[in-house]
This record gives structure tokens, sequence and C-alpha cells, in this order.
């Protein structure tokens, strides 16, 4: 009985693919012609796409950069389900889209998964509004505020290691689910001032509330891409919308709430530890409205909670298969910590290069963001001689960029943390690495995404050893909501005795 219904869920799956195809072809055909005149095909069958391989990211991943090699082009058209794409790893032309104000623009097909009631805020605004959230949110990511929240970065850290502590002598652990918890417990902190007490009703709530969501999401930007997107709202997405609405909400309106102090509302550099206190101030100059502050909040939360957890998983896993790159970063943060930590202080930082380069290298061969998509916000001049219609998507292969061999050499694909000497840096194009992407709409957190995994790795290198029997080349990536592992590698802690 089963395998009848699967049959039949999959004949109607087609069908509607196929409906939902040819809907679409018509009526963007104009802008079909010209994408796919100007661009050779590099990846994806027209009509059909390239979208299976979304389940094997090192297969697609391979396939882009097999069809630059063979076309011997470095920009592209892909086609996904039945869509073309201009796809691009031209450093010039990156920088190009990245800087210009005629592709400030989002691609809608490639950000699905943020296209709901309340994840549409900073990160796929159109260009108009984002220009007045992104002034109006700036300062939570400024210097002082940063350095403000050190505190909680390092209780968090602290945090993280307690726990892996007690795996230590257990064999191979899962480790990402612990990192996952404390990190969605820093953005609700930091985001929303929300604290959690560890083990309550409450927590677990939001835990399970929180990873449903990007359980959804995951799933959003896969139909999103084969042109399903509507197929993810299902009953229970709307349920678990409903109750990660039902945790922020209450927060939103104890601020609402708070008197209002005339003298702060025009400030918006002032004493803002929280992104709540300037999403309320942006609501007292009638920037926001109640529905902005409340979507604000949750795209700053679900831009930060897989973003960062991911990067620290990763960074813990390639150290982990890499024991003599670890052991260097451990005699280094040993050499700044002598006896051990209490706190990283912003100076702290600056004494740490080896660690910077650790960090660089995962981020270039697991960048969390893989692709980068914008869209023409008018017809305009992608490359001399080449005018794109308005609404062509052109995609940033990131990961495909950060494993170019003409730029990293042959063994593009290997960890090697000297790539990131400064003599080795100094040799590129600024544009051929961009893990927190460039110009005005990269990343608004940079610097509080890389401060808060230094103070994670820190803190964990200095007191835990970390191994794995899980080869580097067993690595399978897959899409969730960022780039992440097929398998998580359980890894196996020992506690450092000095
Ligand atoms: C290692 C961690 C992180 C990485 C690699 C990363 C990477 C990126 C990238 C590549 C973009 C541009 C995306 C695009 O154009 O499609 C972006 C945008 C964004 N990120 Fe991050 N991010 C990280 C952490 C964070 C954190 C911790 C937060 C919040 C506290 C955050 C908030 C945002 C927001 C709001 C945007 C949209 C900015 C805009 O459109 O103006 N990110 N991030």
């Amino acid at each position: 009985m089963s395998a009848i219904i699967g049959v039949e869920t999959l004949i109607i799956m087609v069908i509607i693919l196929l409906l939902s195809a040819s809907w679409r072809l018509y009526q963007r055909r104009k802008y079909y012609r010209s994408v796919t005149s100007k661009f050779p095909v590099i990846c994806g069958i027209p009509f059909i796409g390239a979208a299976y391989h979304v389940f094997d990211v090192n297969k697609l991943f391979k396939n882009i950069s097999n069809g630059f090699d063979i076309m011997k082009t470095l920009t592209g058209c892909m086609w996904v389900a039945a869509t073309p794409y201009v796809l691009t790893i031209d450093t010039e032309i990156i920088k190009h889209v990245t800087t210009s104000p005629e592709f400030l623009n989002k691609a809608p097909d490639l950000y699905t998964q943020f296209h709901n009631d309340i994840l549409n805020g900073l990160i796929v605004s159109p260009a108009k509004k984002w220009k007045i959230s992104r002034k109006a949110l700036n300062p939570f990511l400024a210097h002082n505020n940063v350095v403000a929240l050190f505190p909680a970065f390092n209780q968090n850290a602290n945090n993280v290691k307690n726990k892996l502590a007690r795996l230590a002598g257990q064999g191979e652990q899962d480790i990402f689910t612990i990192i996952k918890d404390c990190g969605l417990q820093l953005s609700l902190f930091t985001i929303m001032g929300l604290k959690l007490e560890e083990g309550s009703e409450k927590h677990r709530e939001t835990m399970w509330a929180f990873n449903a969501l990007a359980d959804h999401m995951a799933m959003d930007l896969i139909l999103g891409w084969l042109g399903l997107g509507f197929l993810s709202r299902t009953p229970h997405y709307k349920r678990v919308v409903k109750s990660v609405r039902k945790i922020v909400r209450p927060l939103v309106e104890e601020n609402l709430a708070k008197p209002v102090d005339s003298d702060d509302i025009n400030d918006f550099e002032k004493d803002n530890k929280t992104l709540i206190d300037l999403a309320l101030k942006a609501f007292r100059q009638r920037l926001f409205n109640e529905k902005d502050m409340e979507v604000e909040c949750f795209t700053m939360i679900a831009a930060s909670y897989e973003t960062s957890v991911g990067a620290a998983y990763t960074c813990l896993v390639l150290l982990a298969m890499h024991p003599e790159i670890q052991e260097r970063l451990f005699q280094e943060i040993r050499s700044v910590y002598p006896d051990g930590i209490t706190s990283v202080e912003y100076d702290d930082l600056k004494k740490l290069p080896y660690l910077d380069m650790c960090v660089s290298e995962a981020l270039r061969l697991v960048p969390p963001a893989a692709f980068i998509g914008r869209q023409a916000v008018y017809d305009t001049e992608l490359c001399p001689g080449v005018i794109l219609p308005k609404g062509t998507q052109v995609l940033l292969a990131i990961y495909v960029l950060h494993r170019r061999k003409e730029i990293w050499g042959p063994d593009a694909h290997r960890f090697n943390p000297d790539n990131f000497l400064p003599e080795n840096v100094a040799k590129r194009h600024p544009y051929s690495y961009m893990p927190f992407s460039k110009g005005p709409r990269n990343c608004i957190a940079a610097r509080y995404a890389q401060i808060t995994l230094r103070i994670i790795l820190i803190h964990t290198i200095r007191s835990l050893k970390f191994s794995t029997t899980f080869k580097y080349e067993d690595i399978i990536l897959v899409p969730k909501v960022t780039l992440g592992f097929k398998t998580d590698p359980p890894l196996h802690i020992e506690v450092r005795t000095n």
C-alpha cells in the first residue's frame, strides 16, 4: 500500500514540477533568451536543471567547476529546475556585482527560505527598505557594542568548553548539538536580551522551536530551487512559526511598553547592548512598525544562529582531522594564556595570528553561504559589452571561487592555514576570498561573528584536545540553511592537563 502511495505521490510531484516549469517558461521567455544567448551553459540540463544535485553538494560543485573549465570561462549560465542563472567565479565581476547599486537587491529564488512572514527582514529586504533598516541596525554591530558583549561571548565559550569537557574520554561523540544549543542561547541573549534557564521547560521549547524552524528553512531552500517552495508550507511549518512567534512576541511587547526616554530615541549610537533596543528606537522614530521590529529580530537570529554554530563546529572538526595544525594552534594559545583562561579580552585577539589563519582557512573550505545571489534592479552592464536585462539573477559561487586552483594552487582542496600568511594574502585578488560577502550588503555582523568564533576556539582548544577517525576526504557537504556536513563527524575529546 505504502509503495502505491509512494508512486502516486511521485507522479503528482512530477506533474506539478512540469506544470510549474512550463508556466515559468512562458512568463519569462524574454529573460531566458537574453541569459542563455550571452553565456555558455556550464551546469544543468536546460529546463530540467541541476537541482537534483542539492543532496550532494560536492557533486554539484564538481560539476560547476568542471563546467567552467570545459567552457574555458569564469562566467556562465546554470540551469536550476527551469530557470537559467548567471553564475560567476570571476573576481572582477564579483567585485562589480557586490559593490554596484544596480545589484543591491537579492536574487529572490536563492532566498525562498527567508520569504515567510517572520524572516523577511534585512537579509532579503528590497534595496529601498534595506537602506533604512541597515542604518538603523548597524550600531548593534559597531565596534564599541561588540566589545561590550565580550562578557556574554566569554560566558558562551566557557559554557561550550565545560559541556564538551563532560564528554571527555567517552569515545567519539556528537558535539554539534552542544555547540548549537549554546549558540542559540548566545543569539537570543545578545539580540533579544532573553536569558534561558538551562534545562527549563522554556529552554527545551525554545530549542525545539528554533531547530524545527531551521529544518523547515532547509527544506524550503531545496524546494525553492525546484520552483516548488509552496509545497513546504505545511501545517507543521505553520505550527513551528507560531511557536517561535510565541517566544519572540512577548519580548517585543515588553520593549514597546517601556517608557519613552526622549533624549535617547534620536541617539542610535548610545548604549545599545541588544538589537531589540535599536529596533525599538527605529520604531519610535517611525522607521519601523511593530511587525518590522519582530521580523528584524527573527532575521538576525536566523542569520546568526546557523552560520556561527556551523562555523565553530567546522573549525573544530577540521582541527580534529589535522592534529599537527591543532597542536600548533594550541601552542600559540597557550603562549598567550600560560595559566589557563578566565576571560578573553579584545586586545588578546591581536596576539593570535595563527588562530586567524585557521579560522580563515576553515571558512574558505566550508563557507556557510556557498552561493550569494543578486538581482539586477534595472537593465545593466555586467562586464564590458554584456547587458543584463532587469530582473536577471546573478549567483556568486563562493564555494567554487574559494577552491579555484589558479588562485589557491594545486592543493586548493587541502586544509592549509598557510594560505593566509600575510605574503600569500597580498598576492591574491581581494575578491577571491569572501565568506562574509563584500560591499555595502556584506554580512552586517562579520566582526561579531569573527570574535565569537575566535573566543569559542580559544577556550576549547586551550583546555581540550580533539581527534576523530572520520577522514577529511570522506566529508560530504549538503545545503542546510547554510552549508553543512551530510554526516556530522563525531569527535573524541581529551582534557588537557597543562
Ligand atoms: C561565521 C559566521 C557568519 C558568516 C560566514 C556570515 C556570512 C554572511 C554572508 C555571506 C552574508 C551575505 C549573504 C548574501 O548576500 O546572500 C551575510 C549577511 C548577513 N548576516 Fe552574516 N554571517 C555570519 C554570522 C552572522 C551573525 C552572527 C549575524 C548576526 C548577529 C549575521 C547577520 C547577518 C545579516 C543580518 C545579514 C544581511 C545583511 C544585509 O543584507 O545587509 N551574520 N552573512
